[in-house]
């Protein structure tokens, strides 16, 4: 597990989390089984669940009315959008005409939102960099909280992504 003296603050910690994933995402493209394409896309899918969480839960909140709203808002619709192929794949148990599409199209959307998230002068760290909020004691809690869904993930697994911006998909 991660210790908290390997990322200096709250945001380095967020951006490991993006190298991660976007490494997983070369190698599910890659990867020539099916089976290996399979569990990294389960692999793609957990970690998205849980930076999308302990960025909703914890991080995001922490800048409410201190960044700018428009991007603020957009996070959260461009975090439900990327749940829903997040839940889908998790649900086709890698079978499916469209599975390897759904996991590129995932890619891509990550890829858009993890730009939005690293942009050099108005993205949201940036933003964030530039107000009071202790980005150390952030770190802290979300390492806690990272920890404790990882224990989740490994004792029987997570539920579906929630929903936050989006209603609810009908059943
Ligand atoms: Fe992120
Ligand atoms: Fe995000």
């Amino acid at each position: 597990m991660a210790k908290k003296e390997e990322f200096t603050d709250a945001i380095m910690l967020l951006k490991h989390d993006h190298r991660e994933v976007e490494d997983l995402f070369s190698k599910f493209q890659k990867a020539s089984s099916q089976d290996k394409k399979w569990q990294l896309a389960q692999q793609i899918c957990n970690e998205l669940k849980i930076h999308t969480m302990i960025e909703e839960e914890i991080f995001y909140p922490a800048f409410e009315g201190k960044v700018d709203d428009d991007l603020y808002h957009e996070a959260y619709v461009e975090h439900d959008g990327a749940k829903v192929l997040v839940n889908d794949i998790l649900a086709s148990g890698g079978e499916g005409e469209f599975f390897e599409a759904k996991v590129t199209v995932l890619c891509e959307e990550v890829d858009h939102h993890v730009k939005e998230e690293e942009k050099s002068k108005d993205g949201f760290f940036a933003q964030a960099r530039d107000t009071d909020v202790d980005l150390k004691a952030l770190r802290d809690e979300m390492l806690a909280r990272k920890e404790e869904l990882m224990q989740q993930l490994e004792n029987g697994g997570l539920p579906p992504a929630e929903m936050r911006a989006l209603s609810p998909m009908p059943a």
